[in-house]
């Protein structure tokens, strides 16, 4: 990425923060990030927290940005969209980490012809271990993929997926998938108190036993299916809770609820699809 280049975040909130927290870990130069919100408290909560330029004026921040990520929320972004559109005649790359809004809706607000990626990032971008999936449209040229590459990889890990549904898809598994594994932690915690353990005790055992495991899975050659089979000792204690899970269905409700929040995601996109 070139040293000059200039991303221009729209939407100060959670998101924004924590991907701009990962870019300047990095090494990305603070004095090319720039946010904009309408929040003027929060931006100047940005500005203390993350020493970058601020803007209340979305216009302003567009016309000064070679990359304009949106991180507004899906019912926001049709008007700040159109409210830019006479601003990007310097035809900037447009970042979307909005859940469910396509690209063809996007392209239309901005006026046709615009560079869109579609990204769904995830909250552990703030510690550099965020997982994103991203899809571009046509008008990306192979200098602007790479780009992209290299924005999203300084927060974490990223893939390039087929087409749009397969955004929705990753938004049901990394993108929500934060919560899913907050809830495991939680699910655990009380468990272990049922138990008779200490609750502080508790719920620093599962928050510990979640990492360990997701270290062994990501360094290990073996399968999660493997390292699960190596832990599994016939008739054990682990043996007794899996078959305990598994009569429960545990695989089905991990479907269930990720069809849930995949089926969200396309009914926001079609809501917000004013030419669906
Ligand atoms: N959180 C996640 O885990 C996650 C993961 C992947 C993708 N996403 C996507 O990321 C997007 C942002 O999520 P978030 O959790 O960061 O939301 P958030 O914390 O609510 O941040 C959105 C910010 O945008 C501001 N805003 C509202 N209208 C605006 C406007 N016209 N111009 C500029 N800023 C405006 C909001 O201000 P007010 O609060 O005052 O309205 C808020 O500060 C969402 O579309 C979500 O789908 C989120």
């Amino acid at each position: 990425m070139e040293k000059t280049t200039t991303i221009g975040f729209i939407g100060a909130g959670n998101m924004a923060f924590a991907l701009i927290s990962g870019l300047r870990s990095s090494g990305f130069p603070v004095k090319n990030i720039k946010v904009s919100d309408k929040d003027a408290v929060l931006l100047s909560q940005r500005k203390t927290e993350l020493g970058i330029e601020i803007f209340t004026d979305n216009m302003q921040l567009a016309r000064q940005s070679d990359v304009i990520v949106f991180a507004v929320k899906p019912q926001i972004l049709s008007t700040v969209c159109q409210e830019l559109q006479p601003h990007i005649n310097h035809q900037p790359l447009m970042i979307s980490i909005v859940a469910g809004v396509k690209s063809t809706s996007i392209n239309r607000w901005l006026g046709g012809d615009a560079s869109i990626v579609r990204a769904m990032p995830n909250t552990p971008a703030l510690l550099g271990v965020g997982a994103t999936g991203m899809m571009t449209n046509d008008a990306v040229s192979k200098e602007q993929k790479a780009l992209t590459e290299q924005i999203l990889s300084s927060v974490g890990a990223c893939f390039w997926v087929k087409d749009e549904d397969m955004i929705d898809a990753v938004t049901a598994l990394s993108g929500s998938g934060p919560a899913y594994f907050f809830l495991m932690i939680e699910s655990m915690t009380k468990a272990g108190v049922a138990l008779g353990l200490d609750e502080k005790i508790a719920e620093k055992l599962s928050i510990q036993t979640a990492l360990g495991a997701s270290m062994m899975a990501s360094q290990s050659n073996d399968s999660s299916n493997e390292l699960r089979a190596k832990v599994t000792s016939k008739n054990g204690t682990t043996q007794a809770a899996i078959e305990s899970f598994q009569t429960q269905n545990f695989e089905s409700v991990v479907s269930h609820a990720m069809r849930a929040a995949f089926d969200r995601a396309k009914k926001i996109g079609f809501e917000l699809d004013d030419n669906a």
